[in-house]
């Protein structure tokens, strides 16, 4: 039996894809392996949303090349967000005469059929076709534990000034409501405990059979039976509205976690990156949602170095973190990726760009930590997870709002709803102990 092993980078949606390639392999009687060596496939599954996050793929695939010399019967294929770059495919094909395929992002249906057709000739293959092609039924072998990832749409119209994502993934398309609510029927059916919708920009989801919005999908998905979560990402400002954080308030299912990308706090920032929503706009949806869900977990992604950034616009950012109060926030340093419009803008000096991710991760920080300190005595409601890799019979798993706990307990835990009273938080992290009372009963 043929071994695969499949190498993920960048964000929800690809590790997603992960599954997909997972489900289609296992169906050709493949069989999964972590290990390199004991690979016959490779599959590299890769992102070009920052500059090292392709140099990182780069590195991993020009490491293969000794064991592919030994191992002639390896395959090796590069999938993913990198190849659908223009030239990528001719510039990986020079670099790396030994990967045999290479399909596009809208091409992950036909792998099987790939690998199928180059086992049997021998030949390289080269599929990438148009982003507007979609890759509907395809298995799937989830391996997130007890959350299930389910897309609700594919593509992004939003060209932020600096992003690949609307050129790698194409237009946005989002899947019927009726499929998406089977699909979660199924994963609920299958034991799942956590639903995650994904999306590069979820708040502008639109059935195109009853043109229906994101908050009524969010409506009937809280309809459907069960004790489960639902959490969302990512949601973008200029789409978000007050409706979306009513359900989340009168939903038992949906959880008071928002992830709500910022960006910049700088308005003629927020311009230049073509953001659609002012600092204080932003601020306002922030207010509107602390006002009516007081313990809503709001995490944000926030760029560094924007072309044109000044010391101000920086402090501005400074500003809006000190006051949006995040839970988290996810730091980058703003990377150029050709073919965008910012790439052609005057960029910041590295050293400067370092020093202000440098000030900006400290302040976050101490924000976090601030906050995780708040919910030491607290008991809360936590999915538990998996096992933790802090130590042994330690588990770990969220609150409802998102904050990551971990807890003596046992392997039957995994999976089920517990209370967990919090003791101590380091950082942003948060120490519990299991209290008697379970809540893992169906509603
Ligand atoms: N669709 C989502 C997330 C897209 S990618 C959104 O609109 O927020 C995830 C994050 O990567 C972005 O939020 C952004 O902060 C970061 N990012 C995107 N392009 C980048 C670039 N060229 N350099 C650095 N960070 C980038
Ligand atoms: Fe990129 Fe902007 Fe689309 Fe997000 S909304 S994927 S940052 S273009
Ligand atoms: Fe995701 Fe990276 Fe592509 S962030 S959409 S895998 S460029």
């Amino acid at each position: 039996m043929l071994k695969y092993k499949i190498i993920t980078y960048g964000c929800q949606m690809n590790v997603h894809q992960s599954e997909k390639i997972a489900g289609i392999l296992n169906n050709l009687k493949f069989e999964n392996t972590f290990s390199t060596e004991n690979a016959d496939i490779i599959v590299f599954n890769t992102c070009c949303i920052r500059d090292n996050a392709e140099q990182r793929a780069y590195g991993n695939i020009g490491a293969l090349k000794p064991l592919k010399k030994q191992k002639r019967n390896l395959t090796v294929v590069v999938c993913g967000c990198m190849t659908q770059q223009d030239g990528a495919a001719e510039k990986l094909r020079a670099k790396f005469p030994f990967v045999n395929i290479i399909l596009g992002t809208h091409n992950i249906d036909k792998i099987g059929d790939a690998i199928t057709q180059y086992l049997q000739k021998k030949r390289p293959i080269t599929l990438i076709e148009d982003t507007s092609r979609l890759c509907e039924g395809t298995p799937e072998l989830r391996s997130s534990g007890t959350n299930a990832w389910i897309d609700i749409m594919y593509g992004c119209n939003n060209f932020c000034t600096y992003c690949i994502v609307p050129y790698v993934r194409g237009r946005e398309i989002s899947r019927p409501k009726n499929v998406i609510i089977s699909d979660i029927k199924k994963a609920l059916e299958d034991g799942f405990k956590e639903i995650t919708l994904l999306g590069q920009n979820v708040n502008s989801y639109k059935d195109s059979t009853d043109n229906s919005d994101f908050a009524s999908l969010l409506r009937d998905i809280d309809k459907i039976s069960g004790k489960f979560r639902v959490r969302f990402m990512t949601s973008h400002p200029k789409d978000y509205n007050s409706e979306i954080t009513d359900i989340i308030k009168n939903s038992d299912k949906i959880c008071n976690n928002i992830h709500l990308p910022v960006q910049s706090g700088s308005n003629s920032v927020l311009k230049a990156m073509n953001r659609r929503y002012t600092k204080e706009k932003y601020l306002q949806i922030i207010d509107e949602i602390r006002a009516k869900i007081p313990d809503c977990g709001i995490t944000s992604d926030i760029m560094i170095g924007f072309p044109g950034e000044t010391d101000q616009d920086f402090y501005d950012t400074v500003d809006l973190v000190k006051k949006a109060d995040f839970t988290n926030a996810f730091t980058f340093v703003y990377s150029v990726r050709q073919g965008t419009p910012a790439a052609k803008m005057i960029q910041v000096d590295p050293i400067i760009k370092q020093k202000r991710i440098t000030e900006l991760v400290k302040i976050q920080n101490e924000i976090s930590a601030k906050q995780s300190l708040k919910a030491v005595g607290n008991v809360y409601e936590v999915l538990c997870e998996d096992f933790s890799e802090k130590g042994e019979n330690l588990f770990c798993g969220r609150t409802d709002n998102g904050k990551l706990v971990t807890f003596e307990g046992t392997r039957d835990d995994i999976g089920k709803f517990l209370k967990i009273k919090i003791d101590s938080a380091h950082a942003s992290a948060l120490f519990g102990t299991k209290t008697e009372e379970h809540t893992d009963e169906k509603r």
